[in-house]
């Protein structure tokens, strides 16, 4: 990824930029954002000239070495440019929008940055925007920033949906219908080990992309999904019906509190995991590889959305007008991209064996519990995949065809519901 550090050219740019305009500054760097420093150069020369000609001499302003300066000292009379420091906010708007526009923050962290740099916050104080992990402190403040404000949210909407409550739903159904393959047992995320694999991967999340969770219980990676990241289109695929009676109750409550407000606002490893006997006690005397022919998958501002500006009603309409609330066996049911608000979220019922969702951008499977030859079944559809779509598997990896299909980015342990689970990264070649 490209966080790494800016030239000595950028760097010039950022400091005459930010002496010069002050707080016009945050515009241009949203001109700047996508340019190569030799436009930045011609578009900032261009802009000096018009600047000259409209005013007087601008009063030069030493750069801050820290952003804590940005609240220090007070504005020479005449110059458009608050005294010493402003260039520390003025850098700061303009490295997030850059890290934005790189895709190194989500909207969110971008605007907790921007908050933070016009309030002049005392958390940036810790950050020195000379030392070499100032990208990496910037992302890291906004990221746990963002994480934390999003787990608020998150309890708040599972407090009447706990992961015991999820398990107590799969049981009882899973009984009365006779399902015994272990393939369904459940066992759920923790939010904040999932927001790490999303951090952690951020640079490669397509924000206008579609997500899939292929078993998506009672919507906790969706909904994790929803908070954590601008993807478009978000869809959860599950078997058992009252799992996903309970995922649709907690989108009520998200579509309630969450996207209400976002209207409102602006802006911009294998054998020694732990984790499959833990995640929840398989049925005594079953053996979690065998299956049942007869099952699925045997086959071998507050939280602000800036998607759409439409009203809840006027979304309302839209999705009517677009027919939605026809189930198509295709998640690719809208144009990724051009979907209303309201179709962001979706909880599908069904065997995911038995939908496309070769139009995903980023799978995630918590396989723990799946058997081989659903590994395998599941493996084959990701082939369909386009080149670049991630498949973030639990605790198992994907069974391809053949080695060229995917490759393995990473695997790391991380902590879940159940004890600790690997996380396979892999992307379609
Ligand atoms: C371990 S749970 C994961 C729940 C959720 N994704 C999470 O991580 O919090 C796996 C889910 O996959 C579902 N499942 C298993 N096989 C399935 C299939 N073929 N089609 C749809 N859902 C399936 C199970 O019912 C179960 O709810």
């Amino acid at each position: 990824m490209s966080s790494g550090s800016w030239s000595a050219n950028e760097t010039e740019l950022l400091r005459v930029g930010a002496l010069k305009y002050g707080s016009d500054f945050e515009a241009l760097a949203g001109l700047f954002a996508d340019k190569s420093p030799s436009e930045c150069q011609r578009k900032l020369e261009e802009i000096t000239a018009r600047k000259q000609q409209q005013q007087s001499p601008v009063a030069a302003a030493p750069a801050a070495s820290t952003v804590s300066g940005v609240s220090s000292g007070g504005a020479p009379p005449g110059s458009i440019i608050p005294a010493a420091g402003i260039s520390g906010m003025a850098k700061l708007l303009f490295v997030t929008a850059k890290l934005h526009s790189r895709n190194l923050l989500s909207q969110e962290e971008k605007r907790i940055l921007k908050q933070l740099a016009i309030r002049s916050d005392p958390a940036l104080n810790s950050i020195d925007m000379n030392s070499e992990q100032f990208l990496t402190q910037l992302i890291d403040l906004a990221s746990a920033r963002a994480i934390t404000a999003a787990s608020h949210t998150y309890n708040f909407l599972y407090q009447q949906c706990s992961t015991n409550h999820g398990k107590t739903l799969s049981k009882q159904e899973r009984k009365s219908k006779g399902i015994t393959d272990n393939s369904f047992v459940y066992g759920e995320i923790d939010f904040h080990s999932f927001a790490q694999i999303i951090k952690h991967l951020r640079p490669l999340i397509k924000p206008d992309g579609v997500f899939v969770d292929l078993g998506s219980g009672t919507g906790r990676p969706c909904i994790a999904m929803a908070l954590l990241s601008d993807m478009q289109r978000i869809v959860g695929i599950e078997y058992l019906s009252d799992l996903v009676t309970a995922s649709r109750q907690v989108l009520e409550q998200y579509e309630t509190f969450v996207e209400s407000d976002a209207v409102e606002v602006e802006d911009d490893d294998n054998a020694d995991d732990d984790d499959e006997q833990q995640q929840e006690q398989p049925p005594a005397g079953k053996d979690s590889t065998k299956q049942t022919p007869s099952t699925p998958g045997t086959a071998g501002k507050k939280k602000k959305i800036v998607h759409s500006p439409l009203t809840k009603l006027e979304r309302a309409a839209e999705a009517q007008r677009k027919g939605q609330g026809q189930r198509s066996n295709s998640i690719d049911a809208g144009a990724p991209g051009n979907l209303p608000l309201a179709k962001r979220i979706e909880f599908l019922q069904g065997d995911f064996l038995e939908i496309d969702w070769s139009h995903a951008d980023f799978v995630f499977l918590n396989s723990t519990c799946y058997s081989p030859a659903l590994m395998t079944a599941i493996s084959a559809k990701a082939e369909l995949l386009r080149p670049g779509a991630l498949v973030v598997s639990l605790t198992k990896p994907l069974l391809p065809s053949s080695t060229d299909k995917f490759e393995l980015l990473s695997k790391q342990k991380y902590q879940m519901s159940w004890g600790s689970a690997t996380a396979y990264v892999q992307k379609r070649r």
